[in-house]
């Protein structure tokens, strides 16, 4: 009784953090999140709240609560084991495929917001870039980074307008960032601009709920468009590599 009338009395992220203790204390590892999973929702400035030191030993590595990895993974082992919903993903490769994109095109929607859907949200088309960055043609990484300035700029000559989903979400007034509109002007005058504008132009109408697309469906363009690493994509020594790893081991302590 008494224990949930306390309950009763927290507020959300308080009833959060008591559940996650009690997963804790399930686990046989001690578990500390990494500041950025709750800096907002928490002051970062001030220290973590520890469990009590009960002697048992930190995460070091797999977390129990997730699927185990394969020993050398692939791109897709990440879709399948680690990534969130990516339906939205798979349809815009698909869109690209049937708009008559290149195989290179394709790849690139395909892979447009995996750092959105696996790793970090904001700025995710910069993220998503150098989490593939080692592993595509420049060009398909080029692309992906630089959506993320051109979504919010129209280019009607490929009929594609400024998202009426963003004032929805970002309201009638929102101005992208400084850096966002220098990025934009820079991809504006590159060769390679059509290659990401093309990932907005598919990426706009990839919601359909009804479509149910499998990543099998993309297996040729990923064997012949992404370099998977010999000894697995996060143990290579690339410059993202401790990226996929942290997507692998997300609870690592150190
Ligand atoms: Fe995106
Ligand atoms: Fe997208």
């Amino acid at each position: 009784m008494a224990a949930g009338r306390i309950i009763a009395r927290m507020n959300p992220l308080e009833r959060a953090e008591a559940a996650e203790r009690a997963m804790m204390e399930e686990l046989d590892r001690v578990v500390v999140k990494s500041v950025i999973y709750t800096s907002g929702e928490r002051d970062p400035r001030q220290p973590l709240e520890r469990p009590p030191d009960t002697g048992k030993r930190y995460m070091m590595g797999h977390d129990p609560r997730l699927p185990r990895m394969p020993a050398k993974p692939t791109v897709m082992d990440y879709f399948n084991l680690r990534f969130g919903p990516t339906q939205h993903l798979m349809q815009s490769a698909r869109l690209a495929q049937k708009n008559g994109a290149s195989e290179k095109i394709v790849l690139a929607c395909l892979l447009h917001d995996i750092a959105t859907t696996g790793f970090i949200r904001g700025d995710h088309g910069y993220w998503s870039a150098q989490l593939v960055e080692p592993y595509v043609d420049p060009e398909v990484s080029w692309a992906i980074r630089y959506h993320q300035a051109l979504r919010f700029f129209p280019d009607e000559s490929v009929g594609y307008s400024y998202p009426q989903s963003y004032i929805k979400l970002f309201g009638e007034d929102y101005v992208p960032e400084p850096y966002i509109q220098r990025d934009y002007q820079y991809a504006r005058d590159h060769k390679w601009y059509m290659s990401s504008r093309l990932i907005c132009v598919n990426d706009l109408y990839a919601f359909d709920q009804n479509v149910r697309v499998e990543l099998e469906e993309f297996t040729d363009v990923i064997g012949r468009h992404f370099k998977q690493p010999e000894e697995g994509l996060g143990f290579d020594a690339s410059p993202s590599a401790h990226m996929w790893r942290t997507m692998m081991w997300p609870t690592k302590y150190l």
